[in-house]
């Protein structure tokens, strides 16, 4: 039992916040799709919003200590070291993606992408002018992990910069130090980049053996030294829509290159409230994080009991981060993706898996971070349109 109230939003209460996953479905469907979650804020989240309102806070947004916060958290929560003064705020996770491809690697110059991947980092790469050289993860004893020959062999054919998600959407996968200092040693190799998007750091249940996500930047100093790690509150503290992010740097060089590169017109959009939320997740949630990354991993092993009684021919592994799930229903060969099959037949919502590149087919994305009723009745549904088919 924690303090926290995640059982009860109801579907008129989600619906009435008109933000994408609820809004963008039709009357009846349960979405369990893009990846906000369905439950209330953490309460200091919501206070500092409310702080900034009552106080009529809107104009041009401008260092209220974030850095200092996002660091002191990093460091205690992941054994991350970070000059506060290396930070710089962008509007959100995605446009520091695309900047950091833009100032760490030479113009023309492909970008490297693990598959599946996020949706959108199909396209950042072609905003910049680059093209993807993607290379499939492959399954191994421990999980999905780095094809790091594959990744080797992209660097060869001319790539300089790879985007890394750790953890893994959608594969929830959190690589282990072991793995991304195997992947440190083919970048040195080749000079190349790292950017490491780490929207997803936070959202690893302390209820299970692991303590916390390993930052690519913390493994070592060669791993610092070519990389940029991307973050924000907003996924694990549910405010994407509050516009604040950040790009950490770890050398003098980098700071000098981003200075230099970087048109502060380039990261305009980053919000007061945005700041204003962000600094108390890291300040003050951490308590309000533990108790819904331990109910969301409680909702991650319920799927995975029944799914195995009820539906065996659905392959899904417990997410070690995040709060998706990935679901392979290639055994059942269905007529269409299966996230338009379910839309169709159970009136529920997933992302279909051929949306994240090659190794999608087949698969669908589930979104774990929602009320135990909802999956319940969700995964009901499932079962009976398979059942039935
Ligand atoms: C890995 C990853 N990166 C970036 C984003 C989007 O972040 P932002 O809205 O800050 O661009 C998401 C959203 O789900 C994500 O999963």
């Amino acid at each position: 039992m924690t303090g926290f109230d995640f059982d009860s939003p109801t579907v008129e209460w989600l619906r009435s916040r008109g933000t994408a996953r609820w809004h963008d479905v039709a009357e009846g469907v349960i979405p369990l799709w893009v990846a906000e979650m369905d439950f209330r804020v953490a309460p200091p989240v919501q206070q500092a919003i409310e702080s900034t309102v009552a106080n009529h806070a809107y104009g041009y947004p401008r260092d209220n200590g974030l850095r200092h916060s996002w660091a002191a958290w990093a460091h205690r929560v992941q054994g991350l070291a970070i000059d506060p003064l290396k930070v710089r705020y962008v509007r959100n996770v995605l446009s520091g993606v695309q900047l950091a491809i833009r100032t760490y690697s030479s113009p023309g110059s492909p970008v490297v992408l693990p598959s599946p991947a996020y949706m959108p980092f199909w396209d950042v790469p072609g905003l910049e002018g680059r093209d993807i050289l993607s290379v499939p993860m492959v399954d191994s004893d421990f999980g999905w992990t780095l094809d790091l020959d594959g990744i080797d062999d992209a660097f060869a054919q001319g790539a300089e910069s790879i985007i890394l998600c750790q953890p893994y959407n959608p594969l929830g996968r959190v690589f282990t130090a072991d793995e991304l200092r195997g992947l440190a040693e083919v970048v040195d190799r080749h000079h190349g980049f790292v950017i490491s998007d780490e929207i997803h750091g936070p959202l690893v249940p302390v209820c299970d053996s692991r303590k916390a996500s390993v930052p690519y930047a913390s493994v070592s100093e060669l791993a610092a030294s070519h990389s940029v790690l991307v973050s924000s509150a907003s996924k694990s503290f549910n405010v994407p829509g509050l516009m604040t992010a950040f790009v950490t740097l770890f050398t003098d060089d980098q700071a000098h290159m981003w200075d230099e590169k970087v048109h502060p017109l380039d990261t305009e959009g980053v919000t007061t409230i945005g700041m204003a939320a962000n600094k108390a997740a890291f300040d003050s949630g951490q308590e309000w994080l533990d108790a819904v990354n331990c109910y969301i991993h409680d909702n991650a092993v319920w799927l995975s009991q029944v799914l195995a009684d009820e539906l065996p021919g659905v392959s899904y592994r417990i997410p070690e981060g995040t709060y998706l799930g990935w679901l392979d229903f290639s055994a059942y060969e269905l007529p269409t993706a299966p996230g338009q099959w379910l839309l169709r037949h159970a009136r529920i919502r997933l992302n279909d898996g051929p949306t994240f590149g090659p190794g999608g087919e087949g698969h669908a994305r589930i979104n774990l971070a929602t009320p135990r009723y909802l999956l319940e009745e969700a995964v009901d549904r499932m079962i009976a349109a398979m059942s039935a088919r």
